[in-house]
Order: structure tokens, then C-alpha cells, then sequence
């Protein structure tokens, strides 16, 4: 039995994790918190997922959590993510973070915190992504000099960073592959008005947001006389919340570390 506490229980992942939880005996929510203020502050967690009660009230931060958990599974926002990782530090707590949208100083202090604590964070735990991030390298590697590299991503209306954690990851993997560094050739949208030629160098970014999209990514290579297009299309929360859930059982035995989803699906766990 892994014991868990949900950090945004009252938000989109933070209830898709409650039911993915319910559907399968071996994990038990222990704790949930939710902002203070928030109307899902007092409320059983179960409920608020729509599953069965869990006998969970959810609290307004991690300090007030009684309980003793295993691991924590935080899909808030940056700023929020980074004060658990300050209690998770200080009381040996493993974490999953899917929270996306850090800045290098932030994502700086995660590492530092896997010094003294076990965690995974990536900016998509979906398996079928994280298989892209795969292809993607071995194309970039086959085919990445010779065309023009853009990255398509749409996501629904209320995402609120751009481009998505896990555009920019492709990006990152991209121009890894290809001995470039993003932050020197990434471009992200063009015009309006005149934008000049195309540099071959550079890779693009556009972003899309509209209605309930839960996470389209398209990687296109476009050469001369063809396209090779790598496109991921998750259509349910579950995809994100079940790889989070297989995230915190790799984690089981790990005292510290830093991790991310490639380590959990192709290197061996310690269970
Ligand atoms: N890694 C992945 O696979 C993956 C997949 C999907 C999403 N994400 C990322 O996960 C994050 C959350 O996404 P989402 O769609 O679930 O967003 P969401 O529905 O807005 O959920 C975030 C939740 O965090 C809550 N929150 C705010 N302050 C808090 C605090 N101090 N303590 C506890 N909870 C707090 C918010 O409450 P209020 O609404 O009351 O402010 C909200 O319920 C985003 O960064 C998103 O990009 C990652």
C-alpha cells in the first residue's frame, strides 16, 4: 500500500489522480490539500472527485496534514510547488511533480532539493509521450540538419503557460540531439507582418488554445520533397494521472535523487 497526499485535490489533475487512485487497491489517499480560501478547503477528497468518500478532509497546506504519506503528488503551479518542496525536503517526503511552467532558478532549486529527497518531475507522465521524447531524438538524429524543426502544441482554454512544458521538452530533446541549445534557436510564433526567411537553425513554437483539449503535440521535420511529422494526442487526464501514479511506486525505496519519466519507464525501480 503506497500512501499518498494530492497537492491541488480540488484542481483538474488533482482530481484525475483521486479517481485513478480509487480504481486500483494498492494506493491510498491520505491527504489532499487545496488553496487557502478555496471552496474545496473542509471538503471530503473522495467527494470532491466524484468517488466515493475517503474520509480525507482536504487542508490548506501541507503543514496541517496529520497523516503520515509516502509520497507526494503535486500538479498545482510553480509557486505552490515550490513551498511543498520545502516541507517535503525538511520532512523527507518523495515527491512527483507535474507542475509545469518553472523558471531555471526554480527548476534549480528542485535539484537541490533531490539532494536530501526522492523526486520525479516531468512535464508530461504520460508513457506515450514520454515514448515521442524517444523518437524524437532518433529523428532529430536521422533527418534534424537537413530540415526546418517546428513544434505545434494545443491545449485547452484554461491552460495558462505557453508554450507547454512538455513542447518545450521536445524542443530541449531536439536540439540536444542536434548539438544546439534551445535557448539560443528557439523561436516561438511569427509576425504579423514580415518575418524574414526561415533560418534552418532555429526550431519553432506555436501554440494553440481553444475549448477542452486536453494535450496535442505535433514535432514537425520538413525537408525537401517530404515531412515526417511525430504527433502525440492524449484525449483523457487518466493518460497523465497513471503515469504519476507509476512515477510514485518507482520511487518506493529511493532516498533521494532527481528523476523524470524516462528514468521510471526504462530504468529498473528499486521494487
Ligand atoms: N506533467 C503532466 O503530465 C501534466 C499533465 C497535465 C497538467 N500538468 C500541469 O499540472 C499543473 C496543474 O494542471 P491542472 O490542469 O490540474 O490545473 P488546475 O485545474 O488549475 O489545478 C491546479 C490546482 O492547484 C490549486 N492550488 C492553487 N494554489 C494552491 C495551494 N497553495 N495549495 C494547494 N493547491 C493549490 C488550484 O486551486 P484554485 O483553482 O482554487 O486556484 C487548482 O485547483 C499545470 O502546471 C499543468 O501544466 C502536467
Amino acid at each position: 500500500m503506497i500512501r499518498l497526499a494530492i497537492s491541488g485535490a480540488g484542481g483538474r489533475m488533482g482530481k484525475s489522480i483521486i479517481q485513478a487512485c480509487h480504481a486500483k487497491p494498492e494506493w491510498s489517499v491520505v491527504a489532499a490539500t487545496a488553496r487557502p480560501g478555496s471552496p474545496a478547503i473542509g471538503e471530503d477528497a473522495g467527494w470532491l472527485a466524484g468517488v466515493p468518500v475517503l474520509g480525507v478532509e482536504v487542508v490548506d497546506r501541507l503543514a496541517k496534514v496529520q497523516q503520515p504519506f509516502d509520497v507526494l503528488i503535486d500538479f498545482t503551479q510553480p509557486v505552490v510547488t515550490l513551498d511543498n518542496l520545502v516541507y517535503c525536503r525538511e520532512h523527507k517526503r518523495r515527491m512527483v511533480i507535474g507542475t509545469t511552467g518553472f523558471t531555471p532558478s526554480q527548476r534549480a532549486e528542485i535539484a537541490t532539493a533531490a539532494k536530501e529527497t526522492a523526486i520525479v518531475v516531468a512535464p508530461n507522465m504520460s508513457v506515450g509521450v514520454n515514448l515521442c521524447f524517444k523518437l524524437l531524438e532518433l529523428a532529430a538524429q536521422a533527418i534534424g540538419a537537413e530540415t526546418d524543426i517546428e513544434i505545434i502544441e494545443a491545449h485547452h482554454r484554461n491552460k495558462v503557460d505557453a508554450p507547454s512544458g512538455t513542447a518545450l521538452r521536445m524542443g530541449e530533446i531536439v536540439a540536444q540531439a542536434l548539438g544546439r541549445d534551445l535557448q539560443d534557436c528557439a523561436v516561438y510564433g511569427r509576425g504579423p507582418g514580415a518575418t524574414g526567411k526561415r533560418d534552418r537553425k532555429t526550431i519553432g513554437f506555436e501554440t494553440i488554445r481553444a475549448g477542452d483539449i486536453v494535450g496535442d503535440h505535433t514535432v514537425l521535420f520538413a525537408g525537401d520533397g517530404e515531412r515526417v511529422e511525430i504527433t502525440h494526442k492524449a484525449s483523457s487526464r487518466l493518460t497523465f494521472a497513471n503515469g504519476a501514479l507509476r512515477a510514485a511506486s518507482w520511487l518506493k525505496g529511493k532516498q533521494q535523487g532527481l528523476y523524470d519519466m524516462q528514468d521510471v519507464l526504462w530504468k529498473k525501480g528499486s521494487e
